[in-house]
């Protein structure tokens, strides 16, 4: 892409965020945001190495106000191009399932919402979702998942038997949410000339997330792909980067799965009880070799 444009990205000092920012930096400035200034810091002093015109602000996407001086801050940097909404929490390390829904659902509705107006020709929006938003039991509760800002939304998606109070079934709800979210706001974007799509990333490995993940069920999710592997976060930064660019320009409104075919080892060949706990969202035993 020539064109001069910004790049946002939430989660920014993150594992996926960092692959992005090495991946769009070409396009012109990147925009960090995350948690820690600290950390912020640190991938800011690597990226500027290796020669990234790269910014960093504090953003926490659970607070409206962080966000909107965010937003105003990527204003300043010029017309915004790729905005790749990656923060996100989940097991083993989140312990608390109200703030995975707060965090990974309703944050991702907040930047969308403050983002909204700097959206232009060259914007096109990528939201993190998870190979875990395609378990089957999350389709039961999408009419749940239509107002991510409910702030009586998970308190609703536990009465209704969603949540279970478990960490991985709310972060499943919460990353279908994301899913259903970027399908409906589609047209707003549109209208201004800009794309929104989302990503379903499998088990990433070289990440912090996944590092963690690794010990729930790696050995399962690399013996189930079709490719043999566990992904890592460059896979997915090449992923955004055909998503933002020209190539894509009909591409709005879906998710895309990257996973190296775990999902459809599920659909495909999973035997029935292994399917079935792994769509319910209970933790799938690796397959018998
Ligand atoms: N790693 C995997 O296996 C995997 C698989 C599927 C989906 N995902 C999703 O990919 C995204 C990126 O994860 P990652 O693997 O790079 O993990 P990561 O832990 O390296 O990065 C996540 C980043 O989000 C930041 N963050 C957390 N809460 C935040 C908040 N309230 N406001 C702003 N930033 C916040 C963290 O500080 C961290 O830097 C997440 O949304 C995650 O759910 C990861």
């Amino acid at each position: 892409v020539s064109d001069f444009s910004v790049s946002v990205i939430t989660g920014g000092a993150g594992g996926m965020g960092v692959a992005c920012a090495r991946r769009l930096a070409s396009r012109g400035p990147v925009l960090l945001g995350d948690l820690s200034a600290e950390s912020l810091d640190g991938v800011a002093a690597e990226l500027r190495d290796e020669g990234v015109d790269v910014h960093v602000a504090v953003c926490d996407v659970t607070d409206e106000a962080s966000v909107d001086a965010f937003a105003e801050k990527a204003r300043t940097l010029g017309p915004l191009g790729a905005l790749v909404s990656t923060a996100g929490i989940g097991p083993p390390l989140a312990q608390d399932p109200r703030l995975v829904l707060d965090i990974n659902l309703a944050g991702t509705a907040r930047i969308l919402d403050a983002f909204l107006p700097l959206a232009g020709e060259r914007t096109v929006v990528v939201c993190i979702a998870s190979l875990a938003a395609h378990r089957g039991f999350t389709i039961d509760f999408e009419g749940l998942l239509t107002d991510p800002l409910d702030p009586a939304l998970y308190d609703k998606l536990s009465e209704a038997g969603g949540t279970r109070d478990d960490v991985l079934a709310t972060y499943s709800l919460s990353k279908r949410g994301v899913i259903l979210t970027v399908r409906r706001r589609a047209a707003e974007w549109g209208a201004r000339g800009a794309r929104i799509v989302s990503v379903s990333p499998g088990l990433i490995a070289d990440t912090t997330m996944g590092e963690a993940a690794v010990t729930i069920h790696a050995g399962a999710y690399v013996q189930q792909s079709a490719v043999g592997r566990a992904g890592t976060a460059a896979d997915i930064a090449g992923v955004v980067a055909f998503l933002t660019s020209e190539d894509a320009a009909y591409v709005t409104g879906c998710d895309l799965l990257v996973d190296g075919g775990v999902v459809s080892y599920m659909l495909a060949e999973a035997d029935a009880v292994a399917r079935e706990q792994w769509m319910a969202a209970s933790y799938a035993p690796a397959p018998a070799s």
